[in-house]
């Protein structure tokens, strides 16, 4: 999955480019490594590291003398002071909690993402995983397999990483005892069966003592097994198969120097193509030829899986940020609905129905999850009934985008690692802009496909001009009692008195009819704002001024509707009447009411307003009287066209 999380990126685009600059002609293994401290990890890794002769000298002295102040483990170098010295920087709060680090061999050249096993592992553990080969799961010998290491198998699993190393760690501590071991092993066997995981292997090490991570060492004559390095040298690396895969590659960027060259940059997603090639454009779908494969070294025979570069095409086609550039025989589609597995990731639970930003490789899009189908339980896999998701929680639910999105499954027939690039996605939050969730998508809904676009000929220009005005949706926002309905009633009258036409759409009475099945909730506010704005959208399409008294207590959903329609349409105004004051005045009597608790989820009393912070237009009612509210929201309208 493509998680476009700034530190991770920052990292990749520094660090580890150069450093892979160095080591470009050997191939890549990355893996993640699932554990806590306390199983040893950091010992593991740290041990990892020194065998291959990437500890600096000077680390080392300091790392001698810390150890004999620390003085835990004896003579010996305590290597998990190596590894958590290295991870000081990430406690600044600059990275997420996922640390990368690099390691070479003559074989191969590792990146290990090193994720921490505390209680928001599910989310480190998915950004670390969003790109592994492998997992490196950690069973402290003497605990043997814990809840924590059926859990990291199943998200190991679910982001598609197929290869799994079970590395049992402090066999010194237990004698090197290989009855202790094979009943480890046996006992994950079956937990392994039941999930699924297509390959694995158990390995007896002792990180302290070094046995059998990159030498054999003599206390476990009895295994006969790679070591951990030998493996990681040796296990096949899924991004081989990438390249058998149909041709794509999602456009990052637009690269045009001078009126002479145009090339789309970005990273090939999976298969290869060679100038000549026939190439479609989706979701276009325009099709024409490839005709160079530009690098920064000079043109190349062709692309594949993995490269970033820049092609340019035949024809001048439309082909911008966000399309992806496919095989022409072979296309991936584009819809609008989905299935998917979504990982929740913030401490903010789902809202069902709530607009967020998803990406999907360079694709944005605004995107609203339903009421998920089920959230699964990740010790047991049982498929748990699930209202919303909460800090951690998988869960699979149906997406709705507001436009087409090219994608693939992120696992599908072709075998080998996902489609991450165009079937894993994040959601932000579009108001605090936090990651809020990771997702990985199944399959289009047919009917995303089969609903199509009627194309009218009598368009929204037409009924404006017939009505001869411009349209425009007023949208008042406010406290419940703050004059909303009052105050709209007298601008509908002053503009009706001018000749427009107008409608008013007020929430006492939509509520008794349209929505007449919604309540109170978050969920069902939201739901009662989403079907509002597309009513007063469908009205001021057909030429009118439509305006709208609701509470409409979120942000989030006014955001919505305002950018439902063409800009400068859209007009926000703030009924700003203190909760005191509308309290005070309390002309239906629901806040005493409320106060009494008989009306739970009461605007102002225990559910939230969130208050415009740039509305066109605020009316504070304790300074002005409705007639002239009215009159100087008709004058700005009047003032605007
Ligand atoms: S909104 O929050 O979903 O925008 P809406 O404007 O449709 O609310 O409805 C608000 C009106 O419903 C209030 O003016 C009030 O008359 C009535 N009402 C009944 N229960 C509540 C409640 N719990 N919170 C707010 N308004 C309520």
């Amino acid at each position: 999955m493509t998680l476009h999380l700034a530190a991770e990126r920052d990292l990749i685009a520094s660090d580890i480019a150069a450093y892979l600059e160095r080591q470009k002609s050997k191939e890549l293994l990355r893996f993640i490594t699932c554990g806590s401290v306390d199983d040893g990890k950091s010992t593991l890794i740290g041990r990892l590291l020194y065998e291959t002769r990437q500890i600096f000298d000077d680390q080392m002295a300091a790392l001698e003398a810390d150890s004999r102040k620390v003085g835990t483990q004896g003579q010996k170098i305590d290597f998990a002071l190596l590894v958590d010295g290295l991870s000081a920087e990430r406690e600044q709060g600059i990275t997420i909690d996922v640390a990368y680090r690099f390691f070479a061999t003559d074989k191969r050249k590792f990146i290990v993402a090193d994720t921490p096993g505390h209680e928001q592992y599910t989310r480190n553990m998915v950004t670390g995983a969003s790109t592994a080969d492998l997992a490196l799961l950690l069973v402290d010998a003497r605990k043997g397999v814990l809840e924590q290491t059926r859990r990291h198998s199943i998200l190991a699993n679910l982001v598609g990483i197929r290869r799994l190393v079970l590395a049992v760690t402090k066999m010194d501590l237990v004698d090197y005892d290989r009855d202790l071991f094979d009943a480890i092993v046996a006992d994950y066997r079956a937990f392994a069966e039941k999930i699924g995981i297509a390959e694995w292997i158990a390995i007896p090490v002792s990180g302290l003592g070094g046995d059998n991570v990159a030498a054999p060492g003599s206390a476990m004559a009895w295994y006969s097994g790679p070591t951990l390095l030998e493996h990681l040298e040796t296990v096949p690396i899924d991004s081989a198969a990438d390249e058998v895969k149909p041709f794509r590659m999602p456009v990052q960027w637009v690269n045009r120097p001078d009126q002479n060259f145009r090339g789309f940059a970005g990273q090939v997603a999976s298969g290869r193509i060679a100038p000549g090639d026939a190439i479609r454009i989706l979701p276009s779908g325009r099709m024409t030829k490839l005709a160079r494969v530009v690098t920064m070294d000079g043109d190349l025979q062709e692309a594949v899986a993995g490269q970033s570069v820049t092609l340019t095409l035949a024809d001048e086609v439309d082909c911008s940020r966000g399309d992806v550039i496919a095989a022409a025989k072979d296309p991936p589609h584009a819809a609008d609905q989905f299935e998917a597995t979504i990982v929740w990731m913030a401490d903010e639970p789902l809202t069902p129905g709530r607009g967020y930003w998803l990406k999907l490789g360079t694709q944005t899009a605004t995107a609203t999850v339903a009421h998920p189908k089920h959230q699964l339980n990740v010790n047991t896999l049982e498929e748990l009934a699930a209202k919303t998701l909460e800090l951690n929680a998988i869960g699979v639910a149906e997406v709705t985008t507001d436009r087409a999105l090219v994608f693939e499954p992120y696992r599908d027939d072709h075998g080998g690692a996902p489609n991450r690039a165009l079937g894993g996605f994040i959601l932000i939050d579009k108001l605090s802009n936090a990651t809020v969730a990771a997702g990985m998508l199944h399959f289009a809904l047919r009917r995303a496909e089969n609903v199509h676009w009627q194309a009218l000929d009598v368009g929204r220009e037409t009924h404006a001009r017939l009505k001869g005005q411009r349209p425009a949706v007023l949208w008042f926002t406010g406290l419940s009692g703050a004059g909303k309905s009052t105050i709209a009633n007298l601008v509908e009258k002053k503009l009706a008195a001018l000749g427009r036409h107008t409608f008013l759409l007020d929430g006492d009475n939509i509520r008794h009819g349209l929505n007449k099945d919604l309540g109170f909730t978050e969920t069902d506010r939201i739901e009662n704002i989403r079907r509002v704005g597309e009513v007063a959208k469908l009205m001021s399409d057909a030429g009118l001024i439509v305006l709208t008294a609701f509470i409409s207590p979120f942000r989030a959903e006014r955001e919505m509707v305002r950018h439902m329609v063409p800009d400068g349409e859209f007009f926000e105004i703030f009924v700003d009447t203190p909760l005191g004051e509308a309290e005070r005045r309390d002309v239906k009597g629901l806040y005493a009411k409320a106060r009494a608790g008989e009306l739970p989820n009461f605007t102002g009393i225990d559910s939230p307003y969130e208050a415009p912070e740039d509305p066109e237009l605020r009316i504070d009612t304790t300074q002005l009287s409705a007639e002239q509210a009215a009159e100087k929201i008709v004058e700005t309208l009047l003032a605007r066209g």
